[in-house]
């Protein structure tokens, strides 16, 4: 980043902390915390997500959330206090630039939930300091920002966790693991649904430009995204709907039930070799104009076709594999299957788990357990990664009005050099990650 410390400090007064916690980095090798002890941690990003993670965290006793930082101030004050009110102490330090937080030597891990333009930033400083993440969904707004911070994953040696936490629930295990045992037959088809609109209704008092409110740092909460006038209704909660910020419904929810089909396909390493996409878009200059409808059709190596789409009602909400000997559908305390036994496992019976998938029963206490035990976590970075990348290219063929080849290998689109171009995104100055191509 060409920003320099100082410069982000003298706009954004960020706060210095004092650290108050032996990190549980201290105790073990320089990179690799002891197996006991407790794990600090600092949210990045203290929004809707933000905040229910972190409260996640104060659940867990060999945690200790020891900072914060938004660049809106209510945004980090009711963290803070909230961390401060549970700990009965003031020791968690607020701050506005995430780049000073993740400088403490004190802190081992860090929880990001920004929006999703600001993910691969912050995740790349992140990674650069030696910290272990718990990364929300989508991985980033771009495939290329999303190679970046694989990379940075991979160079530091970091374990990451992705808020992709129906992974750690026994319904989307168990319907995973009877497809990835065969018990389906040979995976044929795979329909995953997602939500169609723009999740809520549009005030039209805050269509309009305004000045921002003096608690928000507009410009930084841009960060790296076009400048565009502050307009009410698509900052906190709802840059989701503006391709400036977010990627609508389909990237919100593609981390989701795209995630568990992978993971019951056993494409967390890999992806689709055809992608066409085709939606519905409101007038780009909308204040909300992310696609409000759309189908893509994919095919994946094994002759597996895929279906993501929103708004079609062919298409079930949730994840359903069919295959040569049955099917299995799945959504958020939903199960239904060709054989009405399996509906009544929690978890698939030891004895028909051949393929075990890792079981977790918490999402953020398996982050915890990695960190300490350096073995991956049930979402890693490469996971988060492939489950997105059908959504981002689903979103480039719509765009490009064409059906588009993928190599899953050398990733990259194949020979189509303006649909190419749509992998990554220019960034504002001076914001800037090295390796990435916006
Ligand atoms: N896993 C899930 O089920 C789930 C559910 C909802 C959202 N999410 C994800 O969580 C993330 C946040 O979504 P949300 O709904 O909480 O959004 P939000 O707008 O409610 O919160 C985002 C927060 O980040 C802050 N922020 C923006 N730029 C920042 C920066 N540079 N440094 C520090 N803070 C910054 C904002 O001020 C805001 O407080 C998104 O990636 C979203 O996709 C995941």
């Amino acid at each position: 980043m060409k920003v320099s410390r100082r410069q982000f400090l003298s706009v954004t007064g960020a706060a210095l902390a004092i650290p108050t916690i032996i990190p549980i980095s201290a105790l073990g090798r320089a990179d690799r915390p002891a197996p006991s002890g407790r794990i600090t941690l600092g949210a990045v990003g203290c929004g809707g997500m933000g905040k229910g993670n972190t409260g996640d965290f104060l659940d867990l006793k060999d945690c200790q959330v020891v900072a914060a930082c938004d660049v809106d101030k209510q945004h980090l004050a009711t963290v803070v206090g909230k961390v401060n009110l549970r700990y009965k102490n003031t020791d968690c330090k607020g701050y506005r630039d995430y780049r000073e937080l993740m400088a403490r030597g004190d802190i081992d891990a860090v929880m990001l939930a920004t929006p999703d333009h600001w993910h691969a930033l912050a995740a790349v400083e992140a990674a650069g300091q030696k910290k272990d993440i718990y990364g929300e969904k989508p991985l980033a707004r771009t495939i290329g920002e999303q190679q970046a911070i694989v990379r940075a994953v991979h160079a530091n040696g970091r374990i990451w966790q992705t808020g992709s936490w129906q992974r750690s629930q026994a319904i989307f295990h168990k319907a995973a693991e009877i497809v990835r045992n065969g018990m389906i037959g040979k995976v044929t088809r795979v329909e995953v649904g997602l939500p169609d609109g723009q999740g809520g209704k549009m005030v039209p008092e805050d269509t309009v430009a305004s000045t921002p409110p003096a608690e928000l740092d507009y410009d930084t909460w841009l960060g790296p995204s076009k400048m565009m006038p502050y307009i009410k209704g698509r900052i906190h909660g709802n840059w989701r709907w503006n391709y400036n910020t977010g990627g609508g419904q389909l990237l919100d929810w593609v981390g989701h039930h795209c995630d568990i089909a992978h993971w019951g396909c056993d494409f967390d390493n890999t992806g689709p070799l055809e992608i066409e996409g085709k939606g519905v878009f409101p007038p780009a200059d909308t204040v909300w104009n992310t696609c409000t409808k759309y189908r893509i059709e994919l095919q994946y190596p094994g002759d597996i076709k895929m279906t993501i789409a929103g708004g079609h009602p062919d298409i079930r909400s949730g994840t359903k594999w069919i295959g040569t000997n049955g099917w299995v559908w799945v959504d958020r305390g939903a199960f239904e299957a060709s054989n009405e036994e399996w509906r009544d496992y929690r978890r698939l019976p030891e004895n028909l788990r051949k393929v075990k998938l890792p079981i977790s029963n918490n999402h953020h206490r398996n982050f915890l357990d990695s960190v300490k035990s350096r073995q991956p976590t049930i979402t890693p970075v490469e996971a988060a990664h492939h489950s997105a990348i059908p959504g981002h290219l689903g979103l480039i063929s719509m765009l490009a009005g064409r059906k588009l080849k993928w190599d899953a290998q050398t990733e990259q689109i194949v020979g189509d050099a303006d649909a190419s171009k749509l992998l990554s995104r220019p960034y504002r100055a001076p914001w800037q990650i090295a390796g990435y191509a916006g």
